[in-house]
């Protein structure tokens, strides 16, 4: 992988492959770095700039040949967008386009000035983690099946980027630009531990694959780890994991992974579930084929928090996270579960399964009993592909949020604010319980067509007595369909960011 760092140092004497300096959109004549660059160049950027031919549109990227007027062989300019709708996701987008570029090219190291961290106004450690996020996870491939190495769409054709360093001319801000660096690294490291998971077909990564990835998260980071099979669930009375379970020929899992943080204040705790459906088929309620193959990435939820109990281990703060991922796969059989079956969760509550494919909130229902119950969890947030409804209301662009604590609902949108990965609330008013009313059980696991995002949370809040809990529909987020900034094709990673993220800022707050 692509190593980013800070050293001290100017792009103008910088004898990397390829160097990077940035625009606004609209200015005309660049300074800092950029200016140094164009300065040394006698003018190219301003000339460029002034024949349009470099508009400073976030993402642009133009490249100019240096013909020895600099030590290095080629200047890039990546364009950071409008200043004044710039943040900290813009200097990921810019980054990310970039190192796309210097890949392409066949540069193996690199030199960047730190985007935006001048008039931009972000922090210089904001800046350099924008940078790290940015080129790790816009590099992204997942290429492991792959003999032949044809170069795709922005692929990276078997080229490899090695390193890029951040220069620094002021040594009272290389620290921060280091720590940056480090700390983006190390979250772009834990969302692409959570998109190969989820790339990986389920032929691959079955219930127990899930179980052995977190073990392996979990000996590498020092935290304990309980790994549930069929016989402790039926222990335990866990009859809503084990009937979705019944259909599949691979056993089911439950995976707690333990991060203690704040060991003298037990209840200084959020535990982060994950709904880790290996593949879901529907069940007897079988989906359409086209596009199933997509549901070998519901797991989504569960592979990030795998991915985010790597990045709270190596950051360390002061609150004990419980990861939980309720591991299992949905398939159609002659001992699978029917329409119509009456099924019991942990907490004795019925159920009547209404449809088979609404197998997400089943699986969460008996993992947040558990939590609650045998780890004394006093706020749950999970994260769950859980309906194609969000999708219908929010798109591909931004995740739904729901939940009973509205502090805790307002601490996810904040940290999703901070990390970029968008999410918006939606309410879950007394008015739509009715729809998940069933004729023969306490509950129904299906609420009809209208609201179906609200239903499926409420759904899930049936089983969340006693606990503050927020919930995150990623159904319109796990996947990308194409190259757009720090994403590529494929799995996004979401929400692994926002979860470590949140669990800084609930440990801050005491
Ligand atoms: N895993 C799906 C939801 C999903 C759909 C995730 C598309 C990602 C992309 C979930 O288990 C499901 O099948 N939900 C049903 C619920 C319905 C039967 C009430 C849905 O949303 O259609
Ligand atoms: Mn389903
Ligand atoms: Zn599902």
């Amino acid at each position: 992988m692509t190593t980013v760092t800070a050293a001290l140092g100017d792009v103008v004497q910088s004898d990397a492959d390829a160097v990077v300096v940035n625009l606004f959109e609209g200015v005309t004549s660049p300074a800092g770095g950029t200016g140094a660059v164009d300065a040394a160049l006698g003018g190219a950027v301003s000339a460029l700039i002034a024949d349009k031919e470099i508009t400073g549109k976030l993402g642009e990227i133009a490249v100019i040949h240096t013909l020895g007027k600099l030590p290095t062989k080629r200047a890039l300019v990546v364009g950071l967008g409008k200043r004044e709708k710039f943040d900290a996701d813009a200097a990921r987008s810019a980054s990310a386009a970039a190192a796309r570029r210097l890949r392409q090219l066949g540069a193996k190291r690199a030199a960047t000035i730190a985007h935006g961290a001048g008039i931009g106004g972000l922090e210089p450690s904001e800046s350099a983690q924008a940078t790290a996020e940015g080129t790790l996870l816009g590099l992204y491939e997942f290429k492991r099946y792959r003999n032949s190495r044809g170069a795709g769409e922005e692929g990276g054709g078997g080229k490899t980027l090695d390193e890029l360093v951040i220069l620094e001319r002021d040594e009272h801000r290389l620290r921060a630009l280091a720590d940056g660096a480090a700390k983006g690294s190390l979250l772009a490291e834990c969302a692409i531990l959570a998109r190969d998971l989820v790339n990986e077909p389920a032929n691959v990564v079955t219930p127990e694959r899930m179980a052995q990835a977190a073990s392996e998260v979990a000996r590498d980071a020092g935290l304990d780890i309980t790994i549930l099979g069929r016989e402790d669930m039926a222990i335990h009375k866990m009859g809503a994991m084990l009937a979705v379970a019944q259909g599949s020929a691979n056993d089911p899992r439950l995976i707690v992974m333990d991060y203690r943080g704040d060991p003298e204040r037990p209840e200084n705790n959020v535990a982060l579930v994950g709904k880790g459906v290996t593949f879901d088929s529907g069940g007897v309620s079988i989906k359409p084929s086209a596009g199933m193959w997509e549901m070998k990435g519901d797991m989504s939820g569960g592979a990030s928090v795998i991915g985010a109990m790597k990045g709270i281990a190596a950051l360390q703060p002061k609150i004990n996270v419980f990861g939980v991922v309720p591991a299992v796969e949905n398939m159609p059989s002659g001992t699978a579960q029917r329409p119509g079956d009456i099924i019991r969760a942990m907490n004795g509550k019925t159920i009547e399964v209404d449809n088979t494919d609404a197998e997400g909130r089943l699986i969460l229902a008996d993992a947040i009993c558990y939590v609650k119950e045998a780890r004394g969890a006093r706020r749950v947030v999970d994260a769950a592909t859980l309906t194609s409804a969000v999708v219908v209301a929010l798109g591909h662009v931004a995740s739904g949020v729901m939940g009973t604590s509205q502090p805790l609902v307002d601490a996810v949108l904040a940290a999703s604010k901070a990390t970029g990965e968008k999410m918006w609330q939606l309410p879950l008013f007394d008015e739509y319980k009715r729809q998940n009313r069933s004729e023969y059980a306490d509950v129904k696991n299906t609420g009809g067509r209208p609201a179906g995002s609200i239903t499926a949370a409420l759904f899930i809040g049936e089983f969340t007595d006693g606990v503050e809990w927020a919930h995150m529909d990623i159904a319109g987020t796990f996947l990308s369909e194409r190259v757009n900034g720090h994403l590529v094709k494929g799995a996004t990673g979401v929400p692994t960011r926002t979860l470590i993220r949140l669990a800084e800022d609930l440990a801050r707050a005491g």
